[in-house]
């Protein structure tokens, strides 16, 4: 039996638990690892502006960017929920391109649900979305395509005024049909009164430990993307740190001669070719991809 993770398994996590504990992955080998690991939602961020492009924020990411890792994130993934963030300008303009664009990524870039920034003022686009059976995760609080607008990535929420917009944002994502919302850059408080008035899981990054679930970037948690580390970011590795180590050992071995030795080197074989190439592939399907392997 498949145990892939469903949207209404996604949905029932709120009363039954455990808490939800989404990553980002933008491609397969990083995706295999955390599906591996246990992740119960794999996203595809436009975050990959900032992390794999190297942009300043996510505004230039555009939907086939999004399928492109999508689907290198859904061919490695076989339990977690695959979702494909909506780009800056692929749903604002009217419900219509939402729809178009929202079934365009589930058409071509692998993805399960979308998720989308913003709330009352697109609530009409989500629920068009989902009445054509799309499921659609929220984000509301900080919403990173909205940088110039909030003065940059800052902390949203913290008086009264504007906690009691976020939270009429989070109330008509779940009117308008949203399975789940991403609570970004909020008071831990105001993740708590948010968690408790809706009826969905709300997922937090930034946003305290009262949350459904949790999400953060995977360069972050990686201790990967080392340009901003905001003070949510907790990294469970310094992969950054033995990248540069590793790299360091390689330089020195390839300069000094060390490295290929012989066991990393291929030998010669007796005989004549085989032209067919027949043993090679005789009762063994080639993997999709592989390292070089000795000729047989
Ligand atoms: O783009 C992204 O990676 C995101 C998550 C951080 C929630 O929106």
């Amino acid at each position: 039996m498949s145990d892939k993770i469903t949207v209404p398994a996604i949905a029932a996590r709120k009363q039954a638990g455990p808490k939800i504990a989404m990553l980002t992955a933008y491609d397969a080998t990083v995706a295999r690892l955390l599906d591996e690991g246990g992740a119960d939602i794999l996203l595809v961020g436009d975050s990959l502006g900032m992390v794999i492009q190297g942009l300043p924020n996510t505004l230039p990411v555009t939907v086939d960017e999004i399928c492109y890792h999508g689907r290198a994130v859904a061919r490695a993934t076989r339990r977690a929920q695959v979702v494909g963030d909506m780009p800056f300008m692929s749903f604002q303009i009217s419900p219509e391109r939402a729809l178009e664009a929202a079934g365009q990524m589930l058409k071509t870039g692998g993805f399960e649900a979308v998720k989308l920034e913003g709330g009352q003022s697109v609530a009409e686009h989500v629920r068009r979305i989902v009445a054509a059976g799309i499921p659609v995760m929220g984000h509301v609080g900080l919403t990173p395509q909205s940088v110039h607008a909030m003065g940059g990535f800052r902390v949203q929420g913290q008086r009264e005024d504007a906690a009691a917009r976020v939270l009429a944002d989070a109330q008509a994502l779940e009117d308008a049909g949203a399975y789940s919302i991403v609570l970004e850059g909020l008071p831990a408080d105001l993740g708590r009164r948010i968690t408790e008035s809706v009826g969905v899981p709300t997922i937090g990054i930034g946003a305290g430990p009262h949350c459904d679930g949790q999400v953060l970037v995977c360069y972050d948690f990686l201790g990967m993307y080392r340009d901003i580390k905001p003070k949510f970011v907790k990294r469970f590795a310094e992969l950054g740190d033995a990248v540069v180590e590793a790299t360091k050992r390689y330089v020195a071995e390839v300069q000094g001669g060390a490295f290929p030795d012989a066991a990393h080197s291929f030998g010669m074989k007796s005989g004549p070719s085989d032209p067919t190439g027949a043993k090679a592939v005789v009762g063994q399907a080639p993997p999709a991809y592989g390292p070089a392997r000795d000729e047989s």
